[in-house]
């Protein structure tokens, strides 16, 4: 078969033959038809993710749309031991993968699916979030970011404060659901400031950012909560701004925040799989907007290394 294949951690991956990944216990053979490409993506091909193991060559790609022997569509999550999403065929795992409504388009849930089940995920399996409850978005301008503006607000958060850097991407949040927006732009203790002003009563954080911004926002929010046993449950969801952050202890002490991630690892595939068939309803019927770029897989070297719009999702297709 053809795949997207990295043979070096600081080359873009190329387009090449690559042996056709032979199943084993319960695995389906799927032609693949598209395939997004993820910052998980980016990050698991130059072998910077937490889960990497350093072997190579590898095929990219962690999730995508395939097609069964039979004809069905279906969306999947890629085993960490097998070939990647990103080539005309892959390796399946029934138990992660769940059915393509007819009206679903490949493209749009590959695009989607992961930057939308961070949120949905976190606020649906992680904690008990309630309609009526209020949530800041912690570098809500990208495609996660503003998935997570969506979803807040269609399980029922009465406000949602949207934070992010890039001033035409969070002016778009408004119409997205935001009913506050923030700028994360400029000097980042007046930023902090601002979202203190703006977001010191959440309930709930959803960050994607971590880092700076993370280390300066908590005790900017805290010190103003007009209740400080109030729960603030802050997930932690991307480190777009930095690995770290350093957390006074008196924070953990002055108020009543519980700091908790999500993503793989924080809860069973299981358990994860099992939320994609309602996050894919709502992709098909068009209550999220997602932004999706196709390029074929022949393009891979490309759409890796071209600069693409911010706030679009890459989608790598082949012609299956
Ligand atoms: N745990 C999970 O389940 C899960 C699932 C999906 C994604 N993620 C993670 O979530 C993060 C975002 O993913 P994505 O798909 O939204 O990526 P994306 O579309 O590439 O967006 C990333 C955004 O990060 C912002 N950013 C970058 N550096 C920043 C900084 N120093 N300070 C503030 N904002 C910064 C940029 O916003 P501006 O242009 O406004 O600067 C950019 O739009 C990634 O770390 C990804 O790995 C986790």
């Amino acid at each position: 078969m053809r795949a997207a294949v990295v043979r070096s951690f600081d080359q873009p991956p190329r387009y090449e033959h690559f042996a056709t990944p032979v199943p084993s216990g319960g695995q389906v053979l799927v032609d693949v038809l598209a395939a997004g490409l993820h910052p998980r993506v980016r990050s698991g091909a130059n072998g910077t993710h937490y889960t990497s193991d350093g072997r190579l060559p590898l095929v990219p790609g962690i999730d995508g749309v395939g097609r069964l022997p039979d004809g069905r569509r279906v969306y999947f999550v890629a085993d960490d031991d097998v070939p990647g999403t990103m080539a005309e065929q892959a390796l399946l795992d029934p138990r992660r993968s769940v059915p393509l409504p007819e009206d679903a388009d490949p493209i749009v849930v590959a695009a989607a699916m992961n930057p939308a089940m961070s949120s949905w995920v976190a606020l649906r399996k992680r904690i008990s979030f309630r309609p009526g409850q209020s949530v800041l978005v912690l570098g809500a301008t990208g495609n996660a970011g503003r998935m997570a503006v969506q979803i807040a607000r269609r399980l029922g958060a009465a406000h949602v404060v949207a934070a992010g850097r890039d001033p035409g991407r969070l002016d778009l949040l408004t119409g997205l659901g935001a009913t506050d927006v923030v700028s994360l732009a400029g000097d980042p203790q007046e930023a902090a400031d601002r979202l203190g002003e703006a977001a010191a009563d959440v309930d709930v954080v959803i960050d994607y950012t971590w880092g700076a911004p993370t280390e300066l926002a908590i005790p900017a929010l805290l010190t103003r909560r007009t209740e400080r046993s109030a729960a603030l449950d802050w997930i932690q969801i991307g480190s777009m701004a930095g690995p770290d952050i350093t957390l006074p202890s008196f924070v953990l002490r002055a108020a009543n925040l519980r700091i908790m991630g999500s993503g793989q690892g924080s809860l069973t595939a299981a358990g994860m799989i099992a939320e994609l068939p309602a996050l894919i309803e709502e992709l098909s019927s068009g209550t999220l907007t997602a932004a999706a770029l196709p390029l074929p897989l022949a393009d891979v070297e490309r759409a890796w290394t071209t600069p693409t719009e911010p706030g679009g999702r890459v989608v790598l297709t082949t012609s299956a």
